[in-house]
């Protein structure tokens, strides 16, 4: 089968390589469509010795199991979330994940839907369940409960503001700026929601989350950007005690008073629970995954808007240098396999 890995300069080397074999706990799943994440250019570069093959967003169908799965069956349509830095990702012919990390699609969602939501929907539901503690949607809020979520035009933004939703939290204040169009989709302006430009400068976004909150304290933000001043204007707004959830992993985000830092890394539904926990990330993501195919297969989730990148594994490069590049607003770039060159299907 065919893979591409990624080396620092985000040369994307195509090659030959052996279809894996699922491991027991392990799904094998024959790739359909390949989602993008940032990490993917960003990994290449602050690791240059590991020349990996670095998609981790699947859609496609399961070839084989593993020993012990139970949950899936060959020819199964899936999409699943690849374990980060791990062989055989998703930009390949075939990939591997894990079982819990693995969920079933129905024919409702297209696999370019399905590949932009594992790796991005899961920092979401991390990052605002597990890390800000905030009510989950099967008990929601039932008072107002304003949250900021800067960088609402992300992925991982986007899905913040759609779980928060779900969990009626309100007033949603997101920061977005070229991506405002589509965050205003989002958001429920009549329970209070808003859209602050970041363009407009660093005072603007300060004033602008005050005169949003409308005088209720602000304990909450989930901050999808994790640079360009954002964690700094955050912690100049909030109220205390508040806590602020960032995405970046090695940042100096420096400390506040009455303000948490807490960081979210969706790695942790692979990882093993924290010191002096039996269950936690993975027990979370294993539910989590399950919660958002039944969102899907009943029409209260959606994924985020995508674009195909033509060539298959062929357009991978000149997706990741355009993700570097900052070009990416409101979009996920997806592929479909069977477009690259030379493949024997
Ligand atoms: N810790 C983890 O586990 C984890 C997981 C996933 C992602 N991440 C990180 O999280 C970040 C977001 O990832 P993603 O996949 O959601 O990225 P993405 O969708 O590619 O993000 C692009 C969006 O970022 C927005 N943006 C850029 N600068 C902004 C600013 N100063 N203020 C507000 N919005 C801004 C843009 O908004 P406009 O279009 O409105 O201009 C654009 O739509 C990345 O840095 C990524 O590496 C971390």
């Amino acid at each position: 089968m065919k893979e591409a890995i990624i080396d620092q300069t985000l040369t994307a080397i195509i090659r030959d390589v052996e279809i894996p074999t699922p491991q027991p706990g392990q799904v094998l799943i024959r790739v359909i469509v390949s989602g993008t994440n940032p990490k993917d250019w960003k990994l290449p570069k602050w690791e240059p010795d590991r020349i990996l093959n670095q998609g981790d967003d699947i859609a496609g169908y399961v070839e084989a199991i593993g020993e012990g799965v139970v949950n899936f069956r060959k020819g199964d349509k899936v999409a699943a979330f690849h374990e980060m830095l791990s062989p055989n990702g998703s930009y390949g012919e075939y990939a591997i994940a894990w079982e819990h990390t693995t969920f079933h699609l129905t024919e409702k969602t297209s696999f370019e839907e399905a590949a932009t939501i594992p790796l991005a929907a899961m920092t979401a539901a991390l990052g605002l369940f597990q890390r800000l503690k905030l009510p989950l949607p099967w008990l929601p809020a039932d008072k107002p409960t304003p949250l900021v979520v800067y960088g609402g035009a992300s992925a991982v933004g986007a899905f913040a503001i759609k779980f928060a939703q779900l969990s009626n939290i309100h007033p949603i204040i997101a920061v977005a700026g070229k991506g405002a169009p589509f965050v205003e989709t989002l958001i429920s302006r009549e329970k209070g929601d808003t859209i602050i430009d970041y363009r407009e400068g660093d005072e603007a976004v300060r004033a602008g989350i005050r005169k949003a909150a409308n005088g209720i304290p602000v304990h909450d933000a989930y901050d999808a950007v994790s640079e360009k001043g954002s964690y700094l204007n955050l912690s100049a707004v909030l109220d205390t005690p508040g806590a602020i959830t960032v995405v970046l992993p090695w940042t100096d985000y420096g400390s506040y008073e009455d303000i948490e830092i807490r960081r979210t890394m969706v790695g942790s539904v692979h990882a093993p629970p924290a010191e002096g926990q039996t269950l936690g990330d993975k027990e979370f993501g294993a539910a989590f995954f399950q919660f958002i195919g039944r969102g899907l297969a009943q029409g209260w989730f959606s994924g985020h808007p995508y674009e195909v990148r033509k060539g298959g594994l062929g357009a991978v490069e000149g997706a990741l240098k355009d993700l570097e590049a900052g070009k990416a607003s409101a979009v996920k770039y997806v592929f479909r396999i069977a477009e690259t060159e030379g493949l024997q299907q």
